[in-house]
């Protein structure tokens, strides 16, 4: 441990240098525009791997945004480790409100800002960083590598890489770092996420926006009908109204309950992180409990009619909106993309015409806290950190750790190094360069572990 701290010191200056150059490149995969940038970004990973040693380190071509692989096999009767992460980021608007441009990283105050600097690219580049040191003194395990640029789109193009590569990507666990911790340094080894189920709504009036003088008073205004439709999706509980929809919510036990409510996201933590003045939950649960163990359900974006300078009395044709559902064990995606359709579409009141189209979804996730991979994390970070780390679901979603499980059979150690204050997907995203370089060293005395513990 002493060896790969002065490692990791020694090197800090040039670990944070090239995360830097990682950063500015804006490889930010929904943005067609981006094209280039994140394919350049890919052929960066791929670079940095070969240089830190990894065999075969290749692009793998896909309708959308290249998968980048790669392999360190050493020993066959040696475990093996696939190493997932995400190359490319979120859109970085609103631009006005960063206090330094997002493809510009800074250090500041400790941390490393920019987008993708937490979401993924800082935490994908820790393992990058750890091969660099085992290539230098010896590689513990086999090891390959999974790394795309589409997870902030959705992952689309993934399931084919999976089956098209099995051999590829044939392994004994996965490790992914692209999770939070907890607050006050408290070290924390993710052991749930989320699903995702999501659609897009359309309410449709009349054949075209009308003067609302002429016709205001005679015809259903979409926007009207859209609003009373996402109102309703609530109760007055703040439980879901959709019915069928908490069928197979999986309770979870008064042990796991506990621990979570001595983790240190208490309603005042969730107030004073994102400025409001009270925290809405489900009743009966905890907000850290509502975004972790509950499904949740947002409306993540509407359009409609006109909102521009002065005014325009228009009585728009059409309204629309995006709305998600965040899913927990045992909620399937289809299933619940069905019932939100469904209650969509019955409820269309006369006089306008209701279309749901359903976007894509992901499977929610909990891992064992009893296999080797969980273990090995945990004394790991416990090494690194000083402390033992608790087993916390996040509520986030990272679509790739289902399909190992159902494709490949795969279990996944999510043993992340962010907080949930690095703003991620947010203005001034950034992550703690104490977080930063003690990742490399988990991932390190991770992979150092594995083999005894698997032994
Ligand atoms: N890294 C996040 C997911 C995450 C964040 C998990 C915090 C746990 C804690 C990931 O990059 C992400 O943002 N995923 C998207 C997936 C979606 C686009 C399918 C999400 O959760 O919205
Ligand atoms: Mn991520
Ligand atoms: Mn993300």
């Amino acid at each position: 441990m002493e060896r790969i701290r002065a490692y990791v010191e020694n090197n800090r200056q040039r670990f944070l240098e090239e995360l830097l150059e990682f950063l500015r490149i804006p490889s930010v995969s929904a943005d067609p525009a981006h094209r280039r940038d994140v394919r350049r970004a890919a052929e960066f990973v791929r670079q940095r791997l070969e240089a830190a040693g990894v065999d075969r380190a290749r692009l793998v071509d896909t309708p959308g945004h290249p998968v980048v692989l790669g392999e360190k096999l050493i020993d066959p009767s040696l475990p093996t480790v696939l190493v997932y992460g995400h190359y490319d980021v979120q859109p970085a608007d609103p631009l006005e409100l960063w206090r330094t441009p997002p493809f510009e990283p800074v250090l500041r105050d400790g941390c490393i800002h920019g987008r993708g600097a937490s979401d993924d690219k800082g935490q994908l580049y820790v393992h990058i960083k750890a091969i660099e040191y085992l290539r230098n003194a010896g590689f513990p395990c086999n090891l390959r590598f999974l790394l795309e640029g589409e997870e902030e789109s959705g992952s689309l193009s993934l399931p084919a890489v999976l089956d098209g590569h099995r051999a590829d990507l044939a392994a004994d666990v996965a490790l992914v770092s692209d999770t939070a911790m907890l607050p006050d340094n408290m070290p924390a080894i993710t052991v749930g996420l989320r699903g995702l189920a999501a659609v897009e709504v359309i309410v449709r009036g009349a054949s075209r926006d009308l003067h609302s003088g002429i016709f205001g008073g005679a015809v259903a205004n979409p926007v009207h009908v859209l609003c009373r439709l996402i109102a309703d999706l609530h109760d007055e509980h703040h439980r879901i109204a959709v019915p069928g929809i908490y069928d197979r919510v999986l309770a979870v036990g008064p042990e796991e309950r506990a621990l979570m409510a001595g983790a240190g996201l208490d309603a005042d933590w969730y107030c004073r992180e994102v400025g409001v003045p009270a925290v809405v939950c489900e009743e009966g649960f905890s907000p850290f409990e509502c975004t972790t163990i509950r499904p949740s359900l947002d409306v993540n974006g509407i359009r409609g009619g006109y909102a521009g300078e002065a005014l325009k009395t228009v009585l728009p044709a059409e309204a629309c909106a995006k709305i998600s559902v965040r899913l927990v064990p045992e909620q399937r995606s289809e299933v619940v993309s069905g019932q939100l359709e469904e209650w969509l579409r019955n409820r269309a009141p006369a006089g306008v015409e209701v279309e749901v189209r359903r976007l894509h979804g992901g499977e929610p996730v909990h891992v064992p806290l009893d296999f080797p991979g969980y273990l090995a994390a945990k004394r790991a970070m416990t090494e690194v950190f000083g402390r033992e780390p608790l087993p916390v679901r996040g509520g986030g979603s990272i679509p790739v750790v289902a399909l190992l499980q159902e494709r490949l059979g795969l279990r996944t150690v999510l043993m992340g190094f962010g907080q949930d204050s690095d703003a991620i997907h947010s203005p001034n995203e950034r992550f703690g360069i104490d977080n930063y370089l003690r990742g490399i060293m988990a991932s390190i005395r991770f992979l150092q572990l594995l083999p005894t513990v698997m032994a």
